[in-house]
């Protein structure tokens, strides 16, 4: 008779843990398998030609390398939270960009290197909840709320998170202007 009543706590428990868990990082890969078509404006490709595609190879250049230096980092820029904070996705998160992953892991490999980019979800939010075909159909169709599963709307706020003047190489930010030269809406 007592273990019913510890049964179903512990039920209680775990469905309240499952509800904990928030929205994960999934990597850009997961929304390419629905989000390259041309008909319905190759989003993917779009985001490829961006210069948000090359945000961590950047860290990796002779101009990152001295900008790191004068600033007295004490590594590559590559390795410092204090360039990758902008220049990956969802850094400082636990399903984020990982400084160190398990080598023999190569699915974890696999999904670190995705998330080696300003990618989608640096935008649009973590998508291990949102991006199932239904749910993706319900939010576009405007039956579900994209907010109760971590999506975001981005707007300007979105993008000053980065583009501020924290950036060492800082530039001003035109919203429109700069919307316009990453546009990847529907035809
Ligand atoms: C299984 C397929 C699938 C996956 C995976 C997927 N999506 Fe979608 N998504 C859709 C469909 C279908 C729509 C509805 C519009 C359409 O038909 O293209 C949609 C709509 C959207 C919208 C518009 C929502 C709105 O408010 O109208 C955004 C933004 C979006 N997806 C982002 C993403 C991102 C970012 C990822 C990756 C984390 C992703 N999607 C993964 C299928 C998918
Ligand atoms: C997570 C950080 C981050 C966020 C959020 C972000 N950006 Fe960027 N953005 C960068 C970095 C880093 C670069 C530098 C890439 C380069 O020089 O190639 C960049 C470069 C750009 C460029 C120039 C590259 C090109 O292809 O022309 C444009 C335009 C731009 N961002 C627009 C935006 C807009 C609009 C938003 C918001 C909707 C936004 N960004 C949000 C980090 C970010
Ligand atoms: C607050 C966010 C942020 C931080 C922190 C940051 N960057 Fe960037 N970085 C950007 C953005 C945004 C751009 C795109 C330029 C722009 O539009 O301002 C960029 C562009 C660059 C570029 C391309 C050159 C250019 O003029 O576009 C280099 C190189 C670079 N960053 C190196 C670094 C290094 C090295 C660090 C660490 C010391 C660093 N960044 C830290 C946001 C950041
Ligand atoms: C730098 C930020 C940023 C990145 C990176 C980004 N997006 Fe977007 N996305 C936006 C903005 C801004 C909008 C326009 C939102 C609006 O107008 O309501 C948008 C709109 C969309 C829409 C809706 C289009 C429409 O016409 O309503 C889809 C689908 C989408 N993005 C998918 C993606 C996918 C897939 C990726 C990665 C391949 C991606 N986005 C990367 C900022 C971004």
């Amino acid at each position: 008779m007592r273990l019913i009543p510890s049964i179903v706590f512990l039920l209680m428990g775990s469905l309240i843990f499952a509800q904990d868990a928030g929205p994960e990082f999934v990597g850009n890969k997961k929304c390419k398998m629905c989000h390259n078509k041309t008909e319905k404006g190759a989003q993917y490709t779009k985001w490829e030609t961006t210069g948000h595609a090359n945000t961590f190879d950047i860290l990796l250049t002779d101009e990152a390398k001295a900008i790191a230096k004068k600033r007295g980092l004490k590594t590559t820029p590559d390795l410092a939270g204090e360039c990758l904070q902008c220049h990956v996705t969802g850094w400082g998160t636990p399903t984020g960009y990982q400084l160190e992953v398990d080598e023999t892991d190569k699915r974890a490999v696999s999904q670190n290197n995705a998330l080696k980019s300003v990618g989608c979800e640096a935008c649009h939010g973590a998508g291990s909840l949102y991006k199932g075909k239904k749910d993706m159909l319900a939010i576009e169709a405007g039956t579900l709320d994209g907010a109760t599963l971590g999506l975001v709307k981005p707007t300007e706020q979105t993008c000053l998170g980065c583009h501020n003047d924290k950036s060492p190489t800082f530039k001003p930010f035109d919203f429109k202007e700069r919307s316009a030269k990453i546009a990847h809406r529907y035809p």
